[in-house]
């Protein structure tokens, strides 16, 4: 029976995601929350070695890369994020299933009826409790990831049109999702979109506590 809650970060590139999972976990932690972070893909060995496929071969096909996500998240789910909420842990995680409705689906057209199907066929129908968009311009996020070491050869690459693309992809996914999702303007400073992310934590908290 599942007594945590599972809360996922979502964004393009740049937007500051594992930054700010860090800061609420901490914040969690400090007020007596059992907390384990975690990213997709990723979370356990295999997923985890699926990532690192992912990241070194360039060229794959979209339906393939898709396939591989989903097996990812799989494992992910059975192995390490049902029994943690389980336990009754508070999951946070950098990046989710929506991830692969807006790169995957949007990004690279895959149809969204079949990720979906994928998705119920992968998760039944479980959905994160909660889900944080970070949300900023591409010359901000451009910005942000100058000098950082990318190696998502296909993302390394991506145009400002692109970027546009996703970002509106997740803006498209907080409209059609309003009940778990909130989207949170991120071009601020870290400590600024923190304080922001956390009043929205609460106030779900308070809400599904209730
Ligand atoms: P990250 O380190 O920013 O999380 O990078 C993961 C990359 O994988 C990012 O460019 C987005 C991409 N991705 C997908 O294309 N589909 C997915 O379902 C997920 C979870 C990530």
């Amino acid at each position: 029976m599942k007594k945590g809650f599972f809360i996922s970060f979502e964004g393009g590139e740049g937007t500051g995601k594992s930054t700010q999972v860090r800061l609420l976990a901490n914040k969690l932690a400090e007020q007596g929350n059992l907390v384990h972070i975690t990213r997709e893909p990723g979370g356990t060995e295999l997923s985890e070695k699926i990532r690192d496929i992912l990241k070194t071969t360039s060229n794959i096909d979209s339906i393939t890369e898709m396939l591989m996500m989903f097996a990812a998240r799989r494992e992910h789910f059975i192995k390490s994020i049902c029994p943690l909420l389980d336990q009754g842990y508070i999951v946070l995680c950098d990046r989710f299933y929506d991830s692969s409705l807006v790169y995957q689906g949007i990004l690279k057209n895959v149809s969204i009826e079949k990720i979906m199907q994928l998705k119920e066929m992968t998760l039944g129908n479980f959905e994160p409790d909660f889900t944080i968009i970070l949300d900023i311009p591409s010359s901000v996020a451009k910005k942000r990831i100058q000098g950082r070491q990318l190696y998502w050869d296909d993302y390394d690459m991506m145009s400002e049109s692109e970027y546009n693309i996703i970002r509106n992809g997740f803006r498209k996914i907080a409209e059609v999702f309003p009940f778990r999702c909130k989207l949170i303007d991120a071009s601020g400073d870290e400590r600024k979109v923190f304080f922001k992310v956390q009043k929205a934590v609460e106030k779900f908290m308070s809400e599904t506590r209730r």
